[in-house]
């Protein structure tokens, strides 16, 4: 794709030094005590007029301040770095005004939201630089946490990087009636998990080795909601936590610094049927978590995250083969909660969250296989970083790979027989996993999901439903949620038809 002269002027600006440095380079963000107080995005609950909610976004290039007197180039929406948070309430009309003043194309995706696919904000609803976009739907769908971010073909994992993401909190009926904390950015806090690289000049480095291209970007310092080294002081004795893994690659197993014991209420589409008592959760690029932890207690803790190792084999080859391995086994503290005085009662979780029936496989339309692969012989050899396909095939914009008939149900078996875990990804719906290599999934993993993980050498399948929205010309897309993978060529396209 030619770039013009203008988004070269923007790719410039944010991969160029900005500022001299004084002592700033790759400093372990988790060695600081104290830090910073958590930024919570601001909220856009949208304008009611002419029977539908307004919301507007303008996407701009920016500088950030991650750390004291270091100016970061970074993309921001309505702000600096990332997006305000997105209210929606179920059963409402949206309209949404999306301004691109990056620099160089863009596209902003709801992921996870159930909509017609002129609206879905994918790579063919393009934004050029000075334009605008006003994609229209109805919610159709129950409380949950969501996300939206750039969806710009080959560009995905750069822009999403340097901040073009945001939260969607939808809620509805059921779930403001339930005793659950719910008071924005008080007792129900948003945390944006992303690893990111910082140059000794401050700026964000991107994608420098094969490295960076076969495993995905991952990132030696993490940024919560754009806060480096955060902390929360809590003013109730249950705090509910939405998390969004916002990487571009990594992935995390969540847990408390003490280990004790939360509730994991619900997962990428909404509440699970009960809270599930854990102690960790594992979080893929994309995946969303929503849990409560009890700090009545009154005592300081801190969430921390490791990473799995899902690449193994790929691990050691990087590190063996080619001497490039990095980005390892990182720990990171990603919140420090300090609950202030005065909390007393224990905390208590509705025992019953939503109903969520078994999943139906009467009347299966159709079942379709889809093999991930990262060409790993010639591709890699070539240095190109391999060729990224599902089914053999590298995605391209002008090929619809499935079509779907819209009120049936189908299983979609994905299969991974490479040597490193995929989140896989689908538009439109919110599918249930019915298994995974024949085991049912454990209990955070029965309710409804948009992003799965599909291990090495495993087999998943899920079970998809096309209640409504045709468009036979514009697919939706599904893909790897690593960003690198997407963009080297790990999606395809389906229409869903009449
Ligand atoms: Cu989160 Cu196709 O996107
Ligand atoms: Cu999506
Ligand atoms: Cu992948």
């Amino acid at each position: 794709m030619a770039l013009t002269r203008r988004s070269a002027l923007g790719l410039l600006a944010l991969t160029g030094a900005t500022t001299a440095l004084s002592g700033y380079g790759r400093v372990r963000a988790k060695s600081q005590v104290g830090g910073q107080p958590l930024k919570i995005p601001h909220q856009l609950e949208g304008k009611m007029t002419d029977g539908a909610f307004h919301y507007d976004l303008t996407m701009g290039l920016k500088k950030t301040r991650f750390v004291q007197g270091v100016d970061t180039p970074t993309y921001g929406i309505n702000g600096n770095y990332l997006g305000p948070t997105l209210r929606l309430k179920a059963g409402s009309k949206v309209k949404i005004n999306v301004h691109n003043f990056i620099g160089s194309v863009s596209t902003l995706h709801w992921h996870g939201m159930h909509l017609p696919a002129s609206a879905d904000g994918g790579p063919h609803q393009m934004i050029k630089h000075g334009a605008s976009w006003h994609p229209e739907f109805e919610v159709r769908q129950q409380a949950s946490t969501l996300w939206y971010h750039a969806h710009q073909v080959h560009q995905t994992g750069f822009q999403v990087y340097h901040g073009l993401a945001g939260l969607i909190i939808v809620e509805d009926e059921q779930s403001t009636a339930l005793d659950l904390p719910q008071d924005y950015g008080v007792d129900d806090i948003p945390l944006i998990l992303q690893d990111r690289r910082f140059g000794s000049n401050g700026a964000f480095e991107y994608v420098s080795s094969m490295h960076d291209r076969m495993m995905g970007m991952s990132g030696d310092q993490l940024l919560v909601n754009g806060t480096l080294n955060a902390h929360f002081v809590a003013k109730s004795n249950r705090l509910r936590m939405r998390i969004l893994n916002g990487s571009n690659a990594r992935f995390y197993d969540l847990t408390f610094s003490d280990g004790r014991v939360f509730q994991h209420i619900a997962s990428d589409g909404g509440l699970l049927e009960r809270p599930n008592s854990v102690r960790a959760i594992r979080l893929a690029p994309a995946e969303r978590a929503e849990i409560i932890v009890d700090l009545s207690d009154g005592k300081p803790v801190a969430m921390t995250s490791s990473t799995p190792s899902t690449g193994g084999m790929m691990g050691r080859m990087g590190r063996g083969m080619m001497g490039m391995f990095r980005g390892g086994n990182e720990d990171f503290k990603v919140l420090d909660i300090l609950p202030d005085e005065g909390r007393r009662a224990s905390a208590i979780v509705p025992g019953k969250l939503a109903d969520i029936a078994p999943p139906n496989l009467e009347h299966i339309a159709k079942t379709r296989n889809f093999v991930l692969d990262m060409g790993m012989g010639m591709g890699m050899m070539r240095g190109g970083g391999g060729q990224m396909t599902i089914n053999g095939k590298s995605m391209d914009m002008n090929r619809i790979d499935e079509v779907v008939r819209v009120g049936t149900k189908e299983i979609w078996q994905i299969q991974n027989p490479t040597p490193i875990a995929h989140p896989f990804h689908i538009h439109d719906v919110q599918f249930r996993i019915l298994d995974r290599d024949g085991k049912t999934p454990g209990p955070s993993e029965l309710g409804y999901k948009d992003t799965v993980i599909v291990n090495p050498g495993e087999q998943v399948r899920l079970l998809l439903e096309f209640a409504d929205y045709t468009d036979p010309d514009r697919p939706y897309m599904y893909h790897c949620h690593i960003l690198e993978h997407e963009d080297a060529g790990m999606m395809g396209q389906f229409t869903v038809v009449a």
